[in-house]
């Protein structure tokens, strides 16, 4: 396991992007009452306190996965993660986009790395412990990955058990971890599939916007044919409304529709719009520390108390 490089004296791990950002002042917001109307127009349903854990494993594994782009995938896979890991869960990252957003947003410069996803999907792999990365935050490691897989795609599809090529990849380490999150890239392309084949639930962050409805046919038709085909254990987790706005009347019309369509696979816990998250993307770190008294990093916390009693069984 290797280590994040250490930021340059004085420097802050988002350095390289040259955009100064500071957390500024935190908006206290008032924690929900139980049985209180929230916003998707439901009460809120009762969550436990998670409770603390004697021993580690084996992982639940969530693919957040979306196929339309910047509905916040990757903003929920780096917030969720921490979260729980600030609950005491050891969690794994997986970054799963040749962008390498989820990688940046953690600090990491994916661009220089030698070992990253894309040596453990295509010949001759490499071990998964050559390429795992310990963050900053307590609990919470990483599977980075860059440009180079973008070639996996094409590359794997001559492979034997081409869908399976990141599951075989996970098994060695799932003992260690309690969650998995793996952060898909928006297409429902080989890469997204061999995540939604090892994963046992999908969180599917959606952001309340009226043509986002749209695509949500095809990717449940998409998690339905993995299902049969591949991966039976696989379960729709949930849907995440994303960058909601409770002052605009469209939002509210849009979270009623995915309430009346997903019923209870909505989340309770839905992210308000707020410019706190793409400052957390150039700072190169979780909300949850970057800014932690702020409604977002409370509401990340209040989602991954939501996916620890919906979502992950084996703890
Ligand atoms: N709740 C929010 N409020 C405001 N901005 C947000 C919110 N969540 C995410 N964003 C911003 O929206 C942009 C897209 O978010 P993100 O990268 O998480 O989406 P994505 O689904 O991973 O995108 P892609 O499909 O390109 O991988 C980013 O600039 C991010 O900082
Ligand atoms: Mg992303």
């Amino acid at each position: 396991m290797t280590t994040p490089s250490a930021p340059r004296s004085g420097a802050r791990p988002g350095d390289q992007y040259s955009i100064q950002v500071s957390p500024g002042k935190d908006t206290e917001e008032p924690e929900h009452e139980v049985d209180e109307i929230g916003p998707t127009g439901r009460p809120y349903r009762d969550v436990p306190e998670p409770a603390p854990l004697d021993r580690h494993g084996p992982a639940t594994v969530i693919a957040v996965c979306n196929q339309k782009g910047g509905v916040g995938k990757t903003t929920s896979t780096i917030n969720l993660g921490a979260a729980l890991a600030e609950y005491g869960r050891r969690v794994l990252l997986v970054d799963l986009d040749p962008q390498g957003a989820l990688s940046a947003g953690l600090g990491v410069p994916h661009h220089e790395l030698e070992q990253t996803v894309y040596n453990l999907l295509v010949p001759p792999q490499v071990a998964t412990d050559e390429v795992l990365m310990r963050t900053r935050v307590e609990g919470l490691d990483l599977l980075p990955s860059n440009i180079d897989l973008s070639a996996a795609e094409i590359q794997l599809v001559t492979e034997v058990g081409r869908e399976q090529s990141l599951g075989r990849a996970l098994h060695p380490v799932l003992d260690r971890y309690d969650v998995v999150l793996i952060d898909c890239q928006p297409s429902l392309g080989l890469l997204t599939v061999n995540a939604l084949a090892c994963s046992d639930t999908v969180l599917i962050p959606m952001e309340c916007e009226y043509f986002s409805l749209r695509g949500l046919a095809l990717l449940t038709d998409t998690i339905n044919k993995v299902r049969d085909r591949l991966n039976p254990r696989l379960d729709l987790g949930g849907i995440l409304v994303t960058m909601f706005d409770a002052r605009t009347l469209h939002s509210r019309e849009v979270m009623a529709r995915v309430v009346e369509v997903f019923g209870d696979a909505v989340y309770d816990t839905v992210i308000a719009r707020t410019v706190r998250f793409p400052e957390t993307s150039v700072a190169g770190e979780p909300i949850t520390s970057w800014a932690p008294r702020s409604a977002g990093a409370k509401a990340y916390r209040a989602l991954a108390r939501e996916v620890i009693a919906r979502n992950v069984t084996r703890t």
